[in-house]
């Protein structure tokens, strides 16, 4: 959470750094600030508002911006309400910091550095930048070093000095930093989206390492003041796949890329019509070995664990746990050597998923992540990683980086019924096939895209919408249903058909919608007796159905959606697309913000 930024070269720092606070602003978007390093030393420019980056850019229209050093920051709120004093920069003495993370023993400095009466924000930030202060003698690598030290928490920090003009300094635990040369400088930041419109070549700045950039080089040392090796990682994807290419929201380009990304993220993994992880190096044993398999992940990211439970368990046979990362750590968590764990996470720095894989390898399991950001932690924390081709992704609901989540999860199935020698040749080639198909299908969603923006106008005035299903149907309506909350704010539950009765049933008035999803033909029937109750209760039922399914009755539907017909266990793709839709289109035209949903952020580094 928090986007940071920071630029020292030739050209005008300011207008470099509001451009890039843009591109973070999905990691929070409660205040944005700048700080300009004075050219000849002293003071700098400190330009800092509550808002969007937006307001932050009509506050330096009306200020002088101009100098070729600074930082600025994109906050979302964890201490200190959202309000000009608590943005960030923060300045304390001859030091100005931006902070990404969460300072948890801030009191214990403020009282121990005697600082209650000198801060100005209710920020644990402010009070980092007050003991850099205290340790700053005119050495500011000894200053960091032993501030450092003192904290304890998870830090991202950008930091000025007032004497050391054109410097940038940055050190870190957990909270992500990278940085890389832009030519006429260097550019450090949160995310690689920053840095991405200057250059393809950055590296990840190691934990508790102080990068310092000048406007000619880039030195990385370690705490003990050692110089360090730079680890230069590519990014494999360009500038035009950050813009919105035409569309009035990322949320509905990322949507309309998922036939595209998805066949990235599947094909240069099939070989000879096989499943191949040779690339990432992944041994078939650990797919052979494990006797249950652990997935960790939040959010989005677990919902596709979910489905990945259903295929391995009904497909491999093997039991499958998915735990919510952020109560792995209080559950007593059971893994050992023969529990294979698997991490998914779109950014890869979700704080919940990295301790809960970190738990993990400390116990022996073996462990494989999907992540999507290249270097990532969560990447760079497992022993093995499978990248998902998603590219950036930018609203802040997640669509594209789910799929090819799924593509991922589809392929490893197959891998590992591969390793254990379970499926006949026949089997494998009709799966293989028929996941190669997904992408095509998807498209044939897309096409459809208006009569879905037709079933998601009932749903405009509704307040409250429940979702209902079984099986494979009921994991992605989860999803659905955690899409169509978070970008339009309508109250919305997923609801296994079978459970309804012992409780729920009690809130289906004549004003619910429910959408219902039958894709699976062994589970038809119960989930269509499942709809008649609601039915039977006024519920206006908006079916999505595979194919030509016969249905009886069909004036008795609200809507029908009939999705194009795969193989049961492959039916979850395009029915998610759907649910995917209908979320966008009722955010879209109810008239919010739909790619920065209020209180979110894309990017949760906090617990
Ligand atoms: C979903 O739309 C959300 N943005 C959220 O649930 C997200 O999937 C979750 O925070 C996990 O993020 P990650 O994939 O980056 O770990």
């Amino acid at each position: 959470m928090c986007g940071i930024i920071g630029y020292t070269g030739k050209k005008e720092a300011g207008a470099i750094m509001l451009d890039a606070l843009e591109l973070l602003e999905y990691r929070g978007y409660d205040s944005a600030g700048i700080a300009l390093s004075a050219e000849a030393g002293g003071e700098p420019k400190l330009l800092k508002r509550a808002g969007r980056v937006k307001d932050l850019r009509t506050l330096c229209a009306e200020n002088d911006t101009s100098g070729t050093c600074g930082i600025g920051h994109t906050r979302w709120a964890t201490h200190g309400g959202v309000c000009d004093e608590n943005a960030h920069p923060h300045r304390f003495g001859k030091v100005t910091i931006i902070h990404n993370g969460i300072i948890e023993n801030y009191r214990e400095l403020t009282e121990k550095y005697g600082l209650e009466d000198k801060l100005c924000s209710q920020t644990d930030s402010e009070v980092v930048a007050a003991v850099l202060s205290r340790f700053y003698e005119g050495d500011p690598y000894a200053a960091i070093r032993k501030t450092v030290l003192k904290l304890k928490g998870t830090f991202a920090l950008a930091i000025l000095f007032d004497d050391i003009p054109g410097k940038i300094f940055a050190v870190r635990n957990v909270s992500p930093i990278v940085a890389a040369s832009t030519g006429d400088g260097a550019i450090l930041s949160s995310d690689v989206a920053a840095i991405v419109p200057f250059t393809n070549q950055y590296f990840v700045v190691p934990e508790f390492h102080v990068v310092c950039l000048s406007k000619d080089r880039i030195e990385l040392f370690d705490l003990s003041g050692d110089k360090a090796c730079i680890d230069w990682l590519t990014v494999d994807w360009d500038v035009s796949r950050s813009d919105k290419g035409g569309y009035p929201f990322y949320m509905e380009k990322e949507i309309m890329e998922q036939p595209q990304v998805i066949g990235d993220t599947i094909m240069p993994r099939i070989k000879e019509g096989k499943p191949d992880f040779s690339a990432e190096g992944i041994p078939d044993n650990i797919l052979s070995d494990c006797k249950r398999i652990c997935v960790i992940a939040c959010g989005t990211a677990m919902h596709a664990g979910l489905v990945g439970k259903s295929l391995i368990q009904a497909m491999i046979g093997i039991h499958v746990d998915v735990v919510m990362a952020s109560e792995f750590m209080y559950n007593d968590p059971v893994v050992d050597k023969e529990t294979l764990v698997i991490a998914i996470s779109q950014s890869g720095e979700t704080i919940d998923t990295l301790e809960a894989l970190k738990f993990a390898r400390k116990c022996g399991s073996p462990t494989i992540s999907i992540v999507n950001v290249k270097g990532a932690s969560i990447a760079r924390a497992s022993e093995y990683v499978i990248y998902t081709c998603a590219g950036p992704e930018i609203a802040v609901a997640s669509t594209k980086a789910y799929t090819t989540q799924l593509a991922v999860l589809y392929l490893l199935t197959a891998r590992m019924a591969m390793a254990r020698g379970l499926w006949t040749k026949e089997k494998l080639t009709a799966y293989m096939k028929e996941l190669m198909r997904v992408p095509k299908v998807i498209e044939e969603v897309l096409l459809r895209k208006d009569e879905i923006h037709h079933i998601a106008d009932t749903m405009l005035n509704a307040r409250d919408v429940f979702m209902i299903g079984r099986g494979l149907d009921y994991s992605i309506l989860l999803e659905g249903s955690l899409k169509l909350k978070e970008v339009s704010y309508i109250h919305s539950e997923a609801y296994a058909s079978g459970e309804l009765k012992h409780g729920t049933i009690a809130l289906i008035t004549e004003e619910t919608p429910v959408i219902a999803v039958v894709t699976q033909d062994k589970l038809k029937s119960k989930e269509l007796s499942n709809i008649k109750e609601v039915q039977s209760r006024g519920a206006k039922v908006i079916l999505l159905i595979k194919g030509e399914e016969q249905i009886e009755q069909e004036k008795i539907w609200y809507r029908i959606f009939r999705l194009p017909v795969m193989a049961d266990e492959f039916m979850v793709m395009p029915a998610s697309v759907v649910l995917q839709l209908i979320a966008y289109y009722v955010s879209a035209d109810k008239g919010l913000d739909v790619d920065k949903p209020r209180n979110l952020a894309k990017v949760v580094t906090v617990e």
